[in-house]
């Protein structure tokens, strides 16, 4: 087994660890609150790792591309603007990771509580967006710091 293949494994590992937890004790301490959304990490350290600005943009470009690739997920985007979620998508990884961003989106409960999702599309769509990270060559360290803040959002966004 190689390094990057094992590094791959316990970030999968502690990915599904935070899912069932729903929570996960490694994510950045949590300070700003916006309305209509979660908390943001107290420092903008998770957003440089990302890359600021353009490195979040390219991974949510990489991930829509990822996404229409899944076809256990694209038939949900179907009827979406995909210009707003990629701005929407961007303004909340920025907003969440610490960024200089408000988010301007619907909450996670508004915009997914109607959709019926299922847990497993909930990992099909983390699946997604680690494989866009791996592309845009975000170390694995940082992509699970960003999947343990997403993890927490995991009961808003599927069916209970
Ligand atoms: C942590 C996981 C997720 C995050 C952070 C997330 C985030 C977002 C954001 C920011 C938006 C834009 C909201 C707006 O337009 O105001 C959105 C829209 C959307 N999400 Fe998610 N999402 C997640 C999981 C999922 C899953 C699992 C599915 C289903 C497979 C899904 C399906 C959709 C769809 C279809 C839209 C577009 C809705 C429309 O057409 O108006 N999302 N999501």
């Amino acid at each position: 087994m190689n390094k990057k293949y094992k590094l791959q494994t316990a970030g999968a590992l502690l990915m599904m660890l935070c899912l069932l937890l729903s929570a996960c004790s490694t994510a950045p301490k949590l300070a700003k609150a916006s309305p209509g959304t979660h908390s943001a990490p107290a420092s903008d350290e998770l957003y440089l790792e990302l890359g600021g600005q353009e490195g979040i943009q390219a991974i949510s470009h990489r991930f829509i591309k990822m996404i229409a690739a899944n076809r256990h997920v694209r038939a949900r985007f179907e009827k979406t603007d995909i210009g707003r979620f990629d701005r929407m998508f961007n303004e909340h990884i920025c907003f969440l990771s610490g960024g200089p961003c408000t988010y301007t989106g619907d909450t996670m409960a508004k915009t997914h509580g109607g959709m019926n999702i299922q847990s497993s599309e909930f990992n099909q769509m983390t699946a997604s967006l680690m494989q866009a990270m791996d592309a845009e060559k975000v170390p694995v360290t940082t992509q699970n710091k960003l999947l343990a803040i997403l993890a927490r959002m995991r009961p808003e966004i599927i069916k209970q």
